[in-house]
């Protein structure tokens, strides 16, 4: 059986890094009160020429000369983005282009913070059915571009970054054993739209719009579905959550990610949580925590990775992988 294996990982910020102190000088918001609610410090903002794009690409990159292997080896690229730098064409394409690929194929996936999680799993499908032998995953965001500025209830949460991943075919026995990507599970429901959306669009409003969210009502799903979907992942492959060697959840809200481990009983020590320095940066969130948590060398190979994401639509899903 034809497994995915991550061959390689990347991540990138722009270079302006905003506190919570320095928020306390254009909103009414306090750093005490979004450190107690979020777990949030501090997050990245994109300046002038950084684009999603550009973040990607730079993540992209990375990630391609960690793998050993160049564009031209690629089949797809394949990004997660809620914040593409046109409405048309693809931020996928422009990467493509940017990394001088010129065979293959190029697209976007909108899953909003599950991005990455779509994605990852879309690619994964090429590869298992034999479609493609290499694929460049990138979650890129510019979130700070969506937001309004003057939400104080929005505008702290979220954060600009870019995390990839190379997935290459590998041969496995079809066994729990095997190196790669075991399971993944995806869910949404349209019903919850109004909860957490952007006021906005071409065949709506024509214009960007900016985000806006029921926190409250967010978080009260949010444990739930979480924690559904690594249930089915648990279920899948026989294992249980003591056979987890690293959680890299959605990084959305440290209460929520201490409340899912909690419930699931994974201890927090093998946990990866960045978004005291990040923020919510939507469908860049898990690549970089992964990349981050990779590039320390905390993860060894062999080891049990847990991926999970929610976010608007409701979209939720988990990937388990052995690394
Ligand atoms: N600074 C200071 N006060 C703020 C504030 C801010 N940035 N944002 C909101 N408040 C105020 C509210 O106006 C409210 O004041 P009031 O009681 O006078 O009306 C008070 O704080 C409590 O607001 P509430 O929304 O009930 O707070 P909360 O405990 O639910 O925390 C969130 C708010 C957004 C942090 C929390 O609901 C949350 O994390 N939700 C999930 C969000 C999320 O992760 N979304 C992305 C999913 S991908």
């Amino acid at each position: 059986m034809i497994r995915s294996v991550i061959s390689g990982f990347g991540h990138a910020f722009p270079k302006r890094i905003v506190t919570n102190k320095e928020l306390e000088e254009t909103i009414d918001t306090n750093d005490a009160w979004i450190i107690q609610r979020t777990g949030i410090k501090q997050r990245y903002v994109a300046g002038e020429g950084e684009t999603t794009a550009s973040l990607g690409e730079e993540a992209g990159r990375k990630a391609l000369d960690r793998a050993g292997i160049t564009s031209d080896d690629l089949d797809f690229i394949i990004v997660a983005t809620t914040t593409p730098d046109n409405t048309f064409p693809a931020t996928a394409v422009d990467i493509q282009n940017r990394l001088g690929m010129t065979h293959g194929a190029a697209f976007d996936v909108q899953a909003v913070c599950s991005g990455f999680i779509f994605a990852l799993t879309t690619a994964d499908t090429y590869i298992k059915s034999g479609m493609a032998k290499n694929i460049l995953v990138i979650g890129a965001e510019t979130m700070s571009r969506l937001m309004d500025w003057e939400d104080r209830t929005t505008c702290v949460l979220f954060g600009d970054g870019s995390g990839a991943v190379v997935l290459s075919a590998h041969q496995g026995d079809g066994t729990t054993a095997d190196r790669g990507i075991l399971t993944t599970h995806l869910r949404s429901d349209g019903s919850h739209k109004e909860k957490l959306y952007v006021d906005g669009g071409p065949s709506s409003t024509q214009t960007v719009g900016h985000l806006r969210m029921q926190g409250r009502d967010v978080f009260k799903h949010a444990v739930g579905m979480i924690t559904d979907v690594i249930e089915d992942a648990f279920e899948a492959t026989s294992m249980t959550a003591e056979d987890v060697d690293w959680f890299i959840p959605h990084q959305a809200n440290k209460r929520i990610i201490d409340a899912s481990a909690k419930k699931l009983n994974i201890p927090p020590e093998k946990v990866v949580i960045n978004v005291d320095q990040t923020g919510n940066t939507s469908a860049g969130s898990i690549p970089i925590a992964l990349s981050q948590a990779a590039e320390s060398g905390r993860l060894e190979k062999g080891q049990m990775i847990l991926l999970e994401a929610m976010g608007g639509g409701f979209t939720w899903g988990s990937v388990f992988l052995r690394w």
